[in-house]
């Protein structure tokens, strides 16, 4: 197994605007990754961002002056807020206060990065840090509502211990988080897509997720693609048909909607994304390990890859001469989707799991694997349809809910399958939750991935 990793702002330059909340420390963490990422990072702050981390850990982090007033000239007397707002591919505003999202909200260019976010043409990421009262209030609703009306990210903060000693929503989200926000949201631009665009609905589906939308934010989307191919001896194995199409196409559009994506591929006749993290597994015993192995760090895992249902027993260690032909004696191979979904179980939060099922002549058997998978959601097609096979651009599947009816979806792209696929995986995440999703999963704030209770590490500081 190898893996290729990215430099995803190699080239770019990146405005990090600083506000005044005690998550102003862990901005000094976020400029580390984006400099890691390849950005080149002018940081803004504020006066009061000053008071609690001093402008020279950010000027030397940078390699470049912090600018702290909108009237600041540069020393050949350009005006600086304007020149970082020119110059800037992308402006991250984290951690950004209640006071500085009312100022954003009404235009109030009275600091240095409000002005520069007025003055910019390039696509802004807000990350929001206060007291839970304070992000609860109608008026920082509104004011966020606004943000997304400009059509800027905002990247939700996380549920946790406050400065203030409660316990809710107002802890900045994690570096990580905000660094894929910014990168989808230049994905975003790039593809010539508005940060936010109306929604479009398609027949008979839920609402299409928003033209541009980074609804995956934030979110690690594990896919598998291609076939696996499990050996007979050095040179010979026993393989599928699978070209790793469809699980591309979910990658791809998993990257477009701003997630993190690890694609874990077999064999594979397409080119696979270059933003994705890829692994390399070519047997089913070396993607169950990868699986396995990024499963308690995923949101989503997608099973896409034909995974081979039987291996050859005994692998021969030499070439097999044409005088040795064998009989083959097959066994049965770990299920991996299966196991994956008893890992699931104990997670918390449980990822959301998708299994594909390629069927031939019939689909009846579709709801019952979805079952005996325990995945959240089903793709199935028949492979011996026109337009729904292996190698093909387009397919034709019929998308099971474990409970509900199946529902056919009509001919079309992969890629639309993809998105339409990913619309019902976001509105999963969100509704999980939602305080009455959180409560039906009982995932108690105080219980992590791996399942064991979380204990705050002791040089954390809540906010
Ligand atoms: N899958 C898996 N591990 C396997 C076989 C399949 O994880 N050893 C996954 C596939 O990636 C797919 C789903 O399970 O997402 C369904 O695969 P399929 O071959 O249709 O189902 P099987 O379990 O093989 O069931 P059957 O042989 O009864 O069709």
């Amino acid at each position: 197994m190898s893996e290729a990793a990215a430099g995803r702002l190699a080239g770019r330059s990146i405005v990090l605007g600083v506000t005044g909340s005690i998550a102003a420390y862990k901005a000094v963490e976020l400029l580390r990754r984006l400099s890691a990422e390849g950005a080149r990072v002018q940081v803004l702050m504020t006066r009061s961002a000053a008071a609690f981390v001093g402008p020279l850990t950010f000027e030397t982090l940078s390699g470049q002056p912090v600018l702290q007033d909108p009237l600041e000239l540069l020393p050949d007397e350009r005006i600086g807020h304007v020149v970082a707002a020119r110059s800037a591919d992308a402006i991250v505003v984290a951690p950004a206060t209640a006071h500085w999202l009312a100022a954003m909200a009404t235009g109030l260019s009275g600091d240095v990065i409000t002005a520069t976010c007025l003055a910019t043409a390039a696509p802004v990421v807000v990350a929001p840090a206060m007291d839970a009262g304070m992000y609860a209030h109608p008026a920082t609703r509104a004011n966020v509502e606004r943000l997304h009306a400009f059509g800027y990210t905002v990247v939700e903060p996380a549920t946790g211990a406050l400065a203030s000693g409660l316990v809710g929503q107002g802890r900045l989200a994690e570096p990580e988080r905000i660094v894929d926000a910014v990168v989808a949201a230049l994905a975003a631009r790039a593809g010539g897509e508005p940060g936010l665009a109306g929604a479009a609905s398609p027949p008979g589906g839920m609402p299409r997720a928003r033209a541009g939308a980074v609804d995956l934010a934030g979110r690690h989307v594990v896919v598998t693609a291609g076939g696996t191919a499990e050996p007979i001896d050095p040179v010979r194995f026993i393989g599928n048909r699978s070209s790793g199409r469809m699980g591309v196409a979910i990658a791809e559009a998993a990257l477009a909607r701003g997630a993190r994506v690890t694609l874990i591929v077999g064999q594979t006749a397409v080119p696979l994304p270059g933003a994705a993290t890829i692994i390399h597994a070519a047997t089913t015993a070396e993607m169950r390990t990868a699986v396995l192995d990024v499963l308690p760090e995923t949101d989503v895992l997608a099973m896409a890859a034909a995974v081979a249902d039987f291996r050859p027993r005994r692998r021969a260690a030499a070439k097999l001469t044409r005088d040795q032909a064998p009989t083959l004696e097959l066994e049965p191979t770990e299920d991996i989707l299966a196991e994956a979904a008893q890992t699931a179980g104990r997670l918390a939060p449980r990822p959301v799991l998708v299994g594909f099922a390629a069927e031939t002549g019939s689909l009846d058997r579709a709801a019952e694997k979805a079952r005996r998978k325990g995945v959240d959601l089903l793709v199935a097609n028949d492979v011996l349809e026109p337009g729904a096979g292996f190698g093909v651009d387009t397919n034709r599947v019929t998308l099971v809910v474990p409970g509900n009816a199946p529902e056919p979806w009509p001919l079309m792209s992969k890629r639309e399958v993809a998105d339409r696929l990913l619309d019902r995986v976001a509105a999963i995440l969100s509704a999980r939750e939602s305080p009455a999703g959180r409560e039906a999963q009982g995932a108690g704030e105080s219980v992590d991935r791996t399942g064991t209770a979380a204990a705050r590490s002791p040089g954390e500081v809540p906010e």
